[in-house]
């Protein structure tokens, strides 16, 4: 199991829930943050220069899945996310030692995504015709 940390600019939130919905992750947490990529801006001042750290609005997506998944999430967040200018984010990923569902008390793969994108996907659209 993985923990995916991707961190994506506001404007491509939907195309990137969109692509992940496609590749079959369920589970995801987001949040609103401010980053700091790198960029640097320079204000000419009397006296020399002041270099200022901008802070951008940005999205910070976290999805624990099993490793069948890392792969397809990892895709789905470059293909979704990049505009090919700087600041279009980051892909974290990291090992995750122990998941628990707290209503089952199912642990690790049984409570991450567990079900293949297609029954996802089959799941989602019988819910929407009801
Ligand atoms: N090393 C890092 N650690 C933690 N967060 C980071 C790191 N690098 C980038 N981020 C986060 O990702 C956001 C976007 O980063 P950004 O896309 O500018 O990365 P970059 O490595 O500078 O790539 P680029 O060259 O495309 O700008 C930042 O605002 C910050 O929130
Ligand atoms: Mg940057």
């Amino acid at each position: 199991m993985k923990l995916i940390t991707a961190v994506v600019r506001p404007e491509r939130l939907a195309q990137v829930k969109a692509a992940l919905f496609r590749a079959g992750v369920t589970g995801i947490t987001i949040n609103r943050v401010s980053g700091h990529g790198g960029e640097v801006e320079l204000q000419e001042h009397y006296r020399g220069r002041t270099v200022v750290l901008e802070f951008r609005e940005k999205v910070r997506l976290e999805m624990a899945v099993s490793e069948p998944f890392v792969e397809p999430t990892i895709k789905a967040i470059l293909t979704s996310a990049r505009t090919g200018h700087v600041g279009d984010g980051k892909i974290f990923v990291q090992p995750l030692e122990r998941v628990i569902r707290i209503r089952t008390g199912e642990v690790d793969t049984a409570a991450v995504t567990a079900v293949t994108a297609d029954a996802v996907q089959k799941q989602a659209l019988k819910e929407a015709k009801l």
